[in-house]
C-alpha cells in the first residue's frame, strides 16, 4: 500500500514551551502506527531538534522542515540550508507552499532548485501545489496544478520523483474553514496522479503519496482521507489541537 502520512504544519505558531506541550501530549496517545503510515510534525526551525529529540523513540514519527535556502551554503543571512535541517534530524522539508509562493515570492525555478537540493541532502521533499479561487471559477485549475508540477519536477528521474510527497492545497480551502469536497479532492488527486503517470509512469504515480491540504479537521479526515487518492493530509490550524490532530492521525487509511 502507498504511504498514509499525516503532516502536521504549524506555520508560524507557537512558542517554545507551547510546542513542547503539545508534542508532548499528542505522543503520550502512543499511536501505533503501520509500516504504511507516518506522522510528521513541520514545525519552525528553532524547534526542529527538540522535536526530533521527543519523536525519535516512536515508529514512523518523522519531522519536517516547512522551507529551505536553494543554495548550499554560504553569505545568505538568516536562512536555512537543508543540510542545516537533516542535521537536526529532521527528514522532510515543504517546498513551494503557497504561502511561501505568494508571501516571498518564490518561483517554479526556485523550488525546483530546493528541490533538487533536498534530495540530494536526502531529505523528502513534500512538494507543494493548489490553485486560487479565482482559477477555480475560470475552470482552470487541472492545468494550473499540472503545470506547477510540470515546472518543478519534470526534470526529475522516475527515480527521483519517487521520493517525493505531493500535497494538494486549494489556496481557498487554506485557513477559511471552507474544505474541497471529498469528491473534488478526490478528482484533482486522481488528476494529478495521471500527470504524474504520463511523465513518469504509472507504477511511480501509483507509488507517490498525494496529501489534501485545507481546512482539514478531526470532523472531516475521514471522509476525505477514504478517497482513494487522497493519502492523508496536510493540515495547517487543526494541527495545532492535540484532540483535533491526533483524530486526524486515526483517519489515515
Ligand atoms: P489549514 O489546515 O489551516 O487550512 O492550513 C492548511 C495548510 O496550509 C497546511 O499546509
Amino acid at each position: 500500500m502507498r504511504q498514509q502520512i499525516a503532516a502536521a504544519n504549524w506555520k508560524m505558531n507557537l512558542d517554545y514551551k507551547q510546542a513542547k506541550t503539545l508534542l508532548d501530549t499528542i505522543l503520550a496517545q502512543q499511536i501505533m502506527l503501520e509500516a504504511h503510515r507516518k506522522v510528521v510534525f513541520a514545525v519552525p526551525f528553532p524547534y526542529l531538534r527538540m522535536a526530533r529529540k521527543k519523536t525519535k523513540e516512536m515508529v514512523n514519527y518523522e519531522v519536517s522542515a516547512q522551507n529551505c535556502y536553494q543554495k548550499k551554503s554560504g553569505a545568505f543571512t538568516g536562512e536555512v540550508s537543508v543540510e542545516m535541517i537533516h542535521s537536526s534530524g529532521a527528514r522532510y522539508v515543504i517546498i513551494g507552499h503557497s504561502e511561501r509562493r505568494e508571501y516571498f515570492h518564490e518561483s517554479d525555478q526556485v523550488l525546483a532548485e530546493k528541490i533538487n537540493l533536498a534530495l540530494e541532502h536526502r531529505l523528502t521533499p513534500i512538494f507543494c501545489c493548489g490553485e486560487a479561487l479565482s482559477i477555480r471559477e475560470s475552470g482552470k485549475q487541472d492545468a494550473y496544478v499540472a503545470e506547477q508540477l510540470a515546472n518543478s519536477l519534470f526534470h526529475l528521474t522516475p527515480d527521483a520523483m519517487q521520493k517525493i510527497v505531493i500535497a494538494y492545497e486549494p489556496i481557498w480551502a487554506i485557513g477559511t474553514g471552507k474544505t474541497a469536497t471529498a469528491a473534488q479532492a478526490q478528482e484533482m488527486h486522481a488528476g494529478l496522479r495521471s500527470v504524474l503517470a504520463r511523465q513518469f509512469g504509472q507504477p511511480v504515480a501509483d507509488l507517490i503519496p498525494i496529501l489534501y491540504g485545507g481546512s482539514v479537521k478531526g470532523s472531516n479526515a475521514k471522509e476525505l482521507f477514504s478517497q482513494p487518492d487522497v493519502d492523508g493530509g496536510l493540515v495547517g490550524g487543526a494541527s495545532l489541537i492535540a484532540e483535533d490532530f491526533t483524530a486526524i492521525i486515526h483517519a489515515l487509511k
